[in-house]
């Protein structure tokens, strides 16, 4: 037997007893006659204490231990002298009777701490010593029990758990499919599933009615802070359902998950559309922890002699609080240089800040005299020491800027705070993205979204204006900032999902061949049907106040793709390309 308890479980009323401790050795500490180990494993940690004068052996075996070696100890629960109140077993601590090394280690190349010298890729290269460090584990634990809940749940509700295949023909999610060539198919490949969409609707046509999954996904995309090429998604379909009994399902779900794992009860979740959503805050997934809605000037900017107002087509700002006096001339063309940034991509930013005397100060002051200026404040609902700042130009472009800024000013202001949940459904996105370059509309969602019941009739017409103007089925779910979900209503009927490849410049021979087997399904009795995935990955980040969700994957890719434990990506032998029936050409 290894052992009798883990390392966090002793307390004051084992003081006594003799147990049996495995694990790794977190630090050694040697007083002269007495040897203090830190014992960890994953539950805790645990002093050992060996004494020369009782047994100096012993305690001379224990003063060689290095970081990391794998030791069992066996000895008698006594109470701490100096208690340490940070450690649930703060109160005890093991007088040694007999050690044994299990396994010895090298020094490891970082410490195994939270607050690690350790650099990202060498964290990723050991990552096995990574996740020992106690918050990687607890994100790996919190990971394991939102599935577990999350299975409860879904269960409860009479889901189902299908599991779907790896190896199929692409699903458009609007990223690129990591692609696997085939053996026995020589010049024909896989594509691995970007989501498993067509899937759990042929399973709906099947008659599945409710089905979930908790499944990989693979998408050969640009890899940011929430974004991996693969990922894992909860993954649902329900039949004979509208869009109110999904959105109550999966609200549902999410508030199940946060009362269970973090013990936050969530109240009913807003819901706003997207129009409202791009006018307000310049994003589809705002972050709702803070106001800072926008408020647009031109009716008050406009004619005044200030061209650049004059000539934009949107002129529209934030308020922040407060800040006037937060910002100097320097401090203001450091925030100005932020949003000329070709991330932001902004030409100029022009700001007013409300003196407390009822004066302003403003870049634009000499075309806006202090009634104007008092106008504006008033518009913004601005009091003495707030500052406004105002962007201009092309209107789309200009709130996204306005967005990234207002979420650069939240930060600033410390107005994202953890532990602060704002959930938010954002409902009926435009169905069809129009590209003015590709010279044809994307699906803002994917093609098996339905539009809105009233724009059924619209989409079957042959208008440009008015397939720009169609309202899809689809909602996602936003929480403090990031798309959580998203899903919506699917087209179910075979003339609709044609009309939908044809808009989106399939030609009838692409959509049959690459989609005729949904199609096809769609005529033996396909019910009405709709669903949702959630980001798993990144619920789990947002759900612990985080912006990256790699320390919520036990082995993920960094940012070049590359899992650097494996080294992977890797060239395969010239054997296997043949038995492929590949020539590799590598430019
Ligand atoms: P969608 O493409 O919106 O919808 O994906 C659903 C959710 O998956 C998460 N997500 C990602 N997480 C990590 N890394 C990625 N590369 C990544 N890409 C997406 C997001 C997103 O909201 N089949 C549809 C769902 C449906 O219609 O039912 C789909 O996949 O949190």
């Amino acid at each position: 037997m290894y052992r009798t308890h883990n390392c966090g479980e002793l307390r004051i009323a084992d003081v006594g007893k003799e147990v049996k401790l495995s694990g790794w050795v977190q630090s050694n500490r040697d007083f002269g006659g007495m040897t203090f180990i830190d014992l960890r494993d994953r539950y805790g940690i645990t002093q050992l204490v060996f004494n020369s004068e009782e047994d100096a052996a012993l305690c001379e075996r224990a003063r060689k231990l290095g970081r990391e070696f794998v030791i069992s100890a066996t000895g008698i629960v006594r109470e701490r002298s100096n208690k340490n109140p940070n450690r649930a077993t703060g109160d005890i601590e093991i007088d040694v009777k007999q050690l044994a090394v299990l396994n010895a280690s090298r020094v490891p190349p970082f410490t195994i701490e939270d607050d690690t010298d350790g650099g990202d890729d060498l964290r990723m290269k050991y990552r096995y010593l990574d996740i020992r460090r106690p918050v990687v584990r607890e994100n790996l634990v919190f990971r394991s029990k939102l599935a577990i809940e999350t299975r409860k749940y879904l269960a409860d509700e009479g889901f189902v758990e299908i599991e779907t295949p790896n190896l199929i023909k692409s699903t458009p999610e609007g990223a690129r499919d990591f692609v696997v060539p085939s053996r026995m198919n020589p010049g024909q490949f896989y594509a691995l599933p970007q989501s498993p969409q067509t899937f759990k609707q042929i399973l709906m046509v099947a008659g599945m009615d409710k089905y979930f999954q908790i499944v990989k996904c693979f998408r050969d995309e640009d890899l940011r802070a929430d974004r991996q090429p693969e990922f894992t998604q909860i993954d649902c379909e329900m039949s004979f359902v509208t869009r109110e009994e999904v959105l109550q399902t999966f609200e549902g779900l999410t508030k199940h998950l946060f009362r269970e794992a973090l013990g936050v009860e969530l109240p009913d979740f807003p819901r706003m559309n997207y129009d409202e959503a791009i006018r307000k805050y310049g994003s589809d997934k705002p972050d709702l922890r803070f106001g800072m809605e926008f408020v647009e000037l031109n009716d008050l900017a406009k004619g005044k002699g200030f061209g650049v107002f004059d000539n934009a087509g949107l002129i529209v700002g934030i308020c922040a609080k407060g800040q006037a006096g937060e910002y100097s001339n320097k401090g203001i063309k450091e925030l100005t240089e932020w949003v000329q940034r070709p991330q932001i991509g902004a030409k100029g930013l022009v700001y007013v800040k409300v003196n407390s005397d009822g004066s302003f100060k403003s870049s634009v002051g000499k075309f806006y005299s202090d009634e104007d200026l008092r106008q504006w404040a008033e518009a913004f609902g601005a009091e003495a020491g707030d500052m406004l700042l105002i962007l201009s130009g092309e209107a789309e472009m200009t709130r996204k800027q306005l967005g990234e800024l207002r979420l650069e000013m939240g930060r600033r202001m410390g107005l994202m705070k953890p532990g602060d949940y704002k959930p938010l459904w954002v409902v009926d996105f435009p169905l069809l993205e129009w590209d003015e370059e590709a010279g044809r509309f994307f699906a803002m969602h994917h093609p098996f979204t339905s539009p809105k019941p009233e724009d059924e009739q619209k989409m079957l017409s042959d208008d440009f204006e008015t397939m720009k103007s169609l309202r899809a089925n689809a909602y996602d779910l936003v929480i403090n900032g990031a798309e959580i979900g998203g899903g919506s209503i699917r087209i179910h009927n075979r003339k609709l999902q044609e009309k939908n490849f044809k808009l989106l410049g399939f030609s009838q021979e692409e959509a049959e061949k690459q989609f005729g087997f949904l199609m096809g399904a769609f005529e033996y009795g396909a019910p009405p049907h709709g669903g949702i995935a959630f980001g798993f990955d990144r619920l789990c980040a947002v759900m612990k106040g985080q912006t990256s969700i790699r320390d919520f994957i036990a082995f993920p890719k960094n940012n070049m793709g590359r899992d650097v434990m494996i080294d992977a990506p890797s060239e395969i032998d010239p054997a296997q390309l043949e038995e492929l029936g590949l020539k590799l050409v590598v430019e």
